[in-house]
C-alpha cells in the first residue's frame, strides 16, 4: 500500500497551562502511524507513532480524537493534498428534533443511524426565545416567524451533527418536504410524514446549505470560545446511564433511549461525549481496584463517543438498574433477557450501558456528567 500522508490543523486544550495549543497533525496510511509538529515552537512534538485504533475514518474537519489521554480537535486541512483528497468526500450538517417529536428521540435516532450517517456531535437543549431568534435569523421577516420562535422554545430539542457522503442533501432528502402533510403525499417514508404534524410542527431541522451547516453546528456546539447551550439536566429523581461507545458504534442508540421511555422512564438531558482517559478514570474511581475488569472499562469508555443521559422517575436508580439488568449479559441473556444488557451487551466489557450502582451516586454522576464536563 502506498504511504500517503495526510496533514491536518489540529488544536489540544491544556488545561494545565490554560491554552490553546496547535499542532500539524500527520497521518501516514501504510502503517497507520501519526506524527505531530508544534506550529508556535517549530518543532517536533510526537515522533511517527504507530497508532492501531486510528484510521482516515476517524480524521476530518471537527473530528475528535482522544490520542494519549489528550483530546485533539480537527480544526482544518493542513495542506492541499488533504483538502483535494477529503474535502470533497465528506459533509456534515446540523439537524433537529424539534420539540413536537421530542418524545419521538429513540426511533429518530434510530432512523438516522440506520440511514448510515455518523453522529459525531449530540446535544439537548432548550432554547431562549433570544437563542431562536439568532438561529432562525434568516426567517425574521417571514409571517410564520413568531409562530416559529414560539414552537421552537415551547419545549427541549434534540440537535446532533451529522457527518457523510453528502450529508447535506442527503439528510433533507431523508426529513422530507416541510410541511408534513405534503410529505406524506410526495414523500411518505421521510420522516416529517412520519413523525410532523403539519407546515410548522415538522419534527425535524436539516442545515440547507455548506454555509448554514458550518453557522447552526457552531451555534449548538462552539469550537473554542462561543458561548455554550444550556442543557436540560434536571438534578432530580435521577439516575445515570452512559449509552457505551461500542453500542453507540453499532447504531444502537436510538434502540436502547427508546426502550428507556417505552419502560416509562423519563430521559430529561442527553448529550454526546468524547471520553478522555482522565475524566473516565475519575468517573469510574469506585471500580479501581474493586472490579478485575477496570482497565478495560476505561479503554471502552475512551474508545470513541458515548451518550450520557439522564433517566428519571420514582427511585430512578433503584428501577433502572433492574431494566438494565446484570452486569454479564450473558447471565443477563439467561436470567433477564429482556434487559438492556441482554439485549445490546456483548461482553462484561462492551455491556451496552452503565448505570449508576449506589442510589447515593445517582445525582453525582449526573452532576459529573452535565455539570463537570458539560463546560
Ligand atoms: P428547517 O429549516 O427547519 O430544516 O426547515 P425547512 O428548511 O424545510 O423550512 P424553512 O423554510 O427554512 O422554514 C423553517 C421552519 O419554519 C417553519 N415554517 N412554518 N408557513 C409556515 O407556517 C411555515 N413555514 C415554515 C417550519 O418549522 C420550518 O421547518
Ligand atoms: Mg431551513
Amino acid at each position: 500500500m502506498a504511504d500517503e500522508r495526510y496533514c491536518f490543523l489540529v488544536e489540544w486544550y491544556d488545561g494545565m497551562a490554560s491554552l490553546i495549543r496547535r499542532y500539524h497533525f500527520m497521518f501516514y496510511t501504510r502503517d497507520n502511524s501519526v506524527e505531530m509538529f508544534d506550529i508556535k515552537n517549530n518543532r517536533l512534538f510526537l515522533k511517527r507513532t504507530k497508532c492501531d485504533g486510528v484510521g482516515l475514518g476517524h480524521l476530518y474537519i471537527g473530528a475528535t480524537l482522544d490520542l494519549f489521554s489528550r483530546q485533539i480537535n480537527f480544526i482544518d486541512y493542513g495542506d492541499d493534498f488533504t483538502k483535494q483528497r477529503l474535502s470533497q468526500q465528506k459533509e456534515r450538517t446540523l439537524g433537529i428534533i424539534k420539540p413536537d417529536a421530542i418524545n419521538k428521540v429513540g426511533q429518530i435516532l434510530d432512523a438516522v443511524f440506520q440511514s448510515g450517517f455518523k453522529v459525531t456531535k449530540l446535544k439537548m437543549c432548550r432554547l431562549t426565545r433570544n437563542e431562536a431568534f439568532s438561529f432562525y435569523q434568516e426567517h425574521q421577516s417571514k409571517t410564520f416567524f413568531d409562530t416559529l420562535i414560539n414552537f421552537m422554545t415551547s419545549g427541549p430539542v434534540v440537535a446532533f451533527e451529522l457527518m457523510g457522503t453528502n450529508a447535506i442533501s442527503q439528510w433533507r432528502e431523508l426529513i422530507g418536504p416541510t410541511d408534513s402533510a405534503e410529505a406524506r403525499k410526495s414523500a411518505p417514508i421521510s420522516l416529517r410524514a412520519r413523525f410532523g404534524k403539519d407546515n410548522t410542527q415538522n419534527a425535524i431541522h436539516g442545515s440547507d446549505s455548506v454555509q448554514s451547516a458550518a453557522r447552526e453546528v457552531e451555534f449548538f456546539f462552539p469550537s473554542t470560545m462561543g458561548p455554550l447551550r444550556q442543557n436540560t439536566a434536571k438534578y432530580t429523581d435521577c439516575t445515570c446511564c452512559v449509552i457505551k461507545p461500542h453500542a453507540v458504534a453499532a447504531g444502537n442508540a436510538g434502540k436502547i433511549i427508546s426502550a428507556i421511555m417505552d419502560a416509562g422512564f423519563e430521559v430529561s438531558c442527553m448529550q454526546m461525549f468524547h471520553m478522555e482517559k482522565a475524566n473516565t478514570e475519575e468517573f469510574y474511581e469506585v471500580y479501581k481496584g474493586v472490579a478485575q475488569e477496570y482497565n478495560a472499562m476505561v479503554m471502552e469508555l475512551t474508545s470513541g463517543p458515548c451518550i450520557a443521559l439522564e433517566v428519571r422517575a420514582q427511585n430512578a436508580p433503584i428501577a433502572f438498574r433492574e431494566m438494565t439488568g446484570p452486569a454479564d449479559p450473558e447471565i443477563a441473556r439467561h436470567l433477564r433477557p429482556r434487559t438492556l444488557r441482554a439485549l445490546y451487551g456483548i461482553d462484561k466489557v462492551k455491556n451496552a450501558v452503565h448505570c449508576t450502582d449506589l442510589p447515593e451516586d445517582g445525582l453525582l454522576e449526573i452532576e459529573y456528567f452535565f455539570k463537570v464536563l458539560d463546560r
